[in-house]
């Protein structure tokens, strides 16, 4: 358990009542990252991290802060870098009681997660002059394509859309395009299709019952998934998962919130639904699926919902609601 920075400490606390409450009571190794962690140990990511999900395999985890324009790399891509978390596993469902523009939607965001622009390979070629490398590979493009036919297969899932931009970027986007059409013909009766990233913003705002899988390098996939997640009630509410062949961190979609954090009234549903994905990975889906219903009822009949979703409920009432729920 990485408890995070900003509103991290309090959904985390939040979502880990509501676990033990479902009947999840695991040992939780909390370990601090990030900001918190470099304040505590004077590294943002502690070697006693990296032991723990390399022994556990499965880490539920608080968003983490990173430095703007300068200071350390981003803890979130290392990890996820260091564990070889390919693919990052976003599903868009509307749900009854989440007030939003669109209802009945459930779409998935697939980000491949190792590369692309977020390789971190910057260099000031002269003063005034920057040179940042986006790096697509075939064999990641491979990988992130069958993660992504695979489980399109197993969830009865119609099509996959990649998105791209390979009319401007030809060499990488092109490769990134090619190499999953060429999987999809391995899966015939998933239709595969493609759309320029600009156009998919606009179709996904809208039209967005169009999409079902959407398949994206990694920064595409970083912007579409908050705009998606937008389409179904917010950053509060959307959950995550970055999976490997190894193991898998679960996390919510959004940042830090710094804007509430330490306010306690961040919404703690979007981490309680990646929390839902963890226990599915490690076979524990019954204790997920209740949690699940529980929300459910708690959210349609309306109380109580934290400020993002229009309520004035604190983290802490909506967790007591989900546990008097269960
Ligand atoms: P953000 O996602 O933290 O916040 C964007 C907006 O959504 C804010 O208005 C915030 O109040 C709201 N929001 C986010 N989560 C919410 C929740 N649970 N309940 C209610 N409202 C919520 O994005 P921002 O401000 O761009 O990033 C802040 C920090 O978070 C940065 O340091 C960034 O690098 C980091 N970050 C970390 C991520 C991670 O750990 N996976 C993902 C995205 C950003």
């Amino acid at each position: 358990m990485i408890p995070g920075d900003g509103v991290g400490p309090e959904i985390t606390d939040a979502v880990v009542r509501v676990l033990e409450a479902a009947g999840f009571r695991p040992k939780w190794e909390r370990i601090l990252a990030g900001d918190a962690a470099l304040k505590e140990h004077g590294t943002p990511l502690p070697e006693e991290l990296l032991d723990s999900i390399t022994r556990t395999r499965v880490a539920l985890k608080g968003p983490l802060k990173t430095p703007i324009g300068t200071g350390y790399k981003s803890v979130n891509v290392t990890l996820r870098q260091h564990f070889n978390l390919y693919a990052n596993f976003r599903p868009i469902v509307s749900l009854e009681g989440i007030a939003s523009k669109w209802s009945g939607l459930n779409l998935l965001v697939v980000r491949e997660n190792t590369e692309g622009l977020y390789s971190g390979l910057e260099h000031e070629v002269v003063p005034g002059v920057v040179e940042s490398l986006k790096i697509i590979t075939r064999k990641a493009t491979e990988r992130i394509a069958r993660f992504t036919f695979r489980h399109a297969r197993r969830a009865r899932r119609k099509k996959v859309t990649v998105i791209h931009k390979a009319n401007i970027m030809k060499l990488s986007d092109g490769l990134f395009l090619r190499v999953c059409q060429e999987v999809a013909q391995e899966y015939p009766e998933i239709k595969c299709d493609e759309c320029i990233v600009d156009n998919a913003c606009m179709q996904l705002i809208i039209r967005p019952e169009h999409f079902d899988v959407l398949l994206l390098e990694n920064l595409y996939g970083d912007i579409i998934s908050d705009l998606a997640a937008g389409l179904v009630g917010g950053l509060g509410v959307v959950p995550g998962a970055n999976y490997g062949d190894k193991c898998g961190i679960f996390e919510a979609v959004h940042g830090t919130a710094p804007d509430i954090a330490g306010k306690g009234i961040a919404n703690p549903i979007a981490l309680l639904r990646s929390a839902i994905l963890m226990l599915k990975l490690v076979g524990l889906s019954k204790i997920g699926a209740n949690i699940d219903r529980a929300l459910r009822e708690m959210l349609r009949e309306g109380k109580p919902t934290t400020p993002d979703m229009g309520g004035k409920a604190t983290t802490e009432q909506v967790a007591r609601a989900i546990i008097e729920k269960l």
